[in-house]
């Protein structure tokens, strides 16, 4: 009987291991998908096309919506609610993106690029807060 238990248990934690390791390696994904979408903004800011910077965003906006994945759920013990946090951030970069592509379309390539900035900003700080998690 308790050799069952145990076997269980053992079984159940590798289990366990094994979602955690996907997960972490959809948060992985994920984010190198997001910087693949923001140089494909920079690239069409370089080579002034609009099409590139449409898809770049396109797929940044999509992207973005997945932040939250890996956020652990609750509050840390600092009483910081990490979910709020990623949402947060992932709506704020969502609506930069938007800007990007609005002011592009104008031909405002200043502010378009002034908001790439911004969404850069929000992906460093992010990090920076990351790592004292
Ligand atoms: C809400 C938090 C958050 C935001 C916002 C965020 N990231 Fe991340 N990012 C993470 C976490 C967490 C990791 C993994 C860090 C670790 O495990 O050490 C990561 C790692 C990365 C990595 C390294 C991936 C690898 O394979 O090593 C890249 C690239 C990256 N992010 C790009 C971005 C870009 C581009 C943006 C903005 C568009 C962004 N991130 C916004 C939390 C965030």
């Amino acid at each position: 009987m308790k050799k069952t238990v145990l076997a269980l248990l053992v079984a159940s934690s590798a289990l366990f291991a094994q979602e955690v390791e996907v997960r972490n390696l959809d948060r992985m994904k994920n984010m190198q998908n997001m910087e693949t979408a923001l140089s494909m903004i920079q690239k069409g800011f370089l080579f002034d096309n609009i099409h590139v910077v449409t898809n770049g965003v396109k797929d940044l906006k999509v992207t973005a919506l997945h932040t939250e994945s890996f956020i652990k759920e609750g509050v840390t013990k600092e009483g910081f609610n990490t979910l709020v946090y990623a949402h947060q951030q992932a709506e704020d970069i969502s609506e930069l993106a938007d800007r990007v592509l609005t002011a592009f379309e104008k031909g405002d390539r200043y502010s378009a690029a002034n908001n790439y900035l911004q969404i850069l900003s929000k992906c460093l700080s992010c990090h920076q807060t990351v790592r004292s998690w």
